[in-house]
């Protein structure tokens, strides 16, 4: 474990960042978030989930998998407000959705959306062989016609406990109106993401990878959104990337 000067010193230089798949920490250094991880984390990761972070660890895009202390987070919440009927938007290899059907009690249910299905294939027989796979309903494709769908239907407003929102941030706020109809009063809705690598705060010339710098202002938009919204109360909290969490209240 590096010490804090050595921290310090790689942070000057720019080298040395934390190699964990998906890690986005914004913690002071990344020895605090080795710490994390090491004492309290991974010695609690059930086992499939730490299967599905090593499949995830290999494949290309591994950047984007939800990390597992934002896992054993949303597991911790999901189980708090007795979660039972939830939706996931990204679900990419499943780290998030397995963390969330473990979670749900046995007749628990997960409206789980994303673009790509080869890429939730990878994690689903780690699903299957614990047993959870019956809680997931995957819908393949965009999000947004499906959510239209449902709102179409009077008698799913109000319907849902819980629901994590981690795909495309430029869509985020349309989401935003249909989701805070679907979620129940005092269920909750999860955006993560919304410190954006920390960029939210960078100076307008700051050297930005192109995507980070392009979803930047929808995640500034969607913060500022969330924060005048009356019907929600939030509570933004530093943890993987940042997640935003809103509480309906009318
Ligand atoms: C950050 S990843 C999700 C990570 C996931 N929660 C996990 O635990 O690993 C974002 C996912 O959103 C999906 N996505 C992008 N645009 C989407 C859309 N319009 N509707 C549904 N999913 C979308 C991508 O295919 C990708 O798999």
């Amino acid at each position: 474990m590096a010490t804090k000067a050595e921290d310090e010193q790689q942070s000057q230089a720019g080298t040395g960042r934390h190699q964990e798949v998906g890690h986005k920490s914004l913690l002071q250094s990344d020895a605090l978030y080795q710490y994390i991880l090491e004492t309290s984390v991974y010695p609690r990761e059930p086992e499939p989930m730490k299967e599905l972070r090593e499949i995830t660890a290999k494949h290309p895009w591994n950047l984007m998998t939800t990390s597992a202390d934002e896992g054993q987070f949303l597991s911790m919440l999901l189980k708090l407000i007795n979660a039972k009927n939830t939706m996931e938007i990204g679900v990419y290899t499943g780290y998030s959705l397995l963390a969330t059907a473990l979670a749900l009690p046995d007749d628990g249910k997960i409206l789980a959306m994303d673009i790509n299905r080869e890429n939730y294939e990878l994690g689903l027989p780690v699903i299957q062989k614990v047993g959870v796979a019956h809680k997931i309903d995957f819908k393949e494709g965009p999000a947004m016609p499906v959510l239209d769908g449902l709102v179409q239907d009077e008698k799913n407003h109000g319907s849902f406990d819980f629901i994590f929102v981690d795909a495309d941030k430029d869509n985020y706020i349309n989401y935003h109106e249909r989701l805070v109809k679907l979620v129940k009063v005092g269920g909750l809705i999860g955006y993560d993401n919304t410190l954006w690598n920390g960029s939210v705060v960078a100076p307008p010339d700051a050297p930005l990878r192109k995507y980070v710098r392009y979803y930047r202002d929808f995640v500034l938009e969607l913060n500022k959104a969330l924060a005048a919204d009356p019907r929600i109360e939030i509570c933004m909290l530093p943890v993987g990337d940042g997640i935003t969490l809103c509480r309906r209240i009318k």
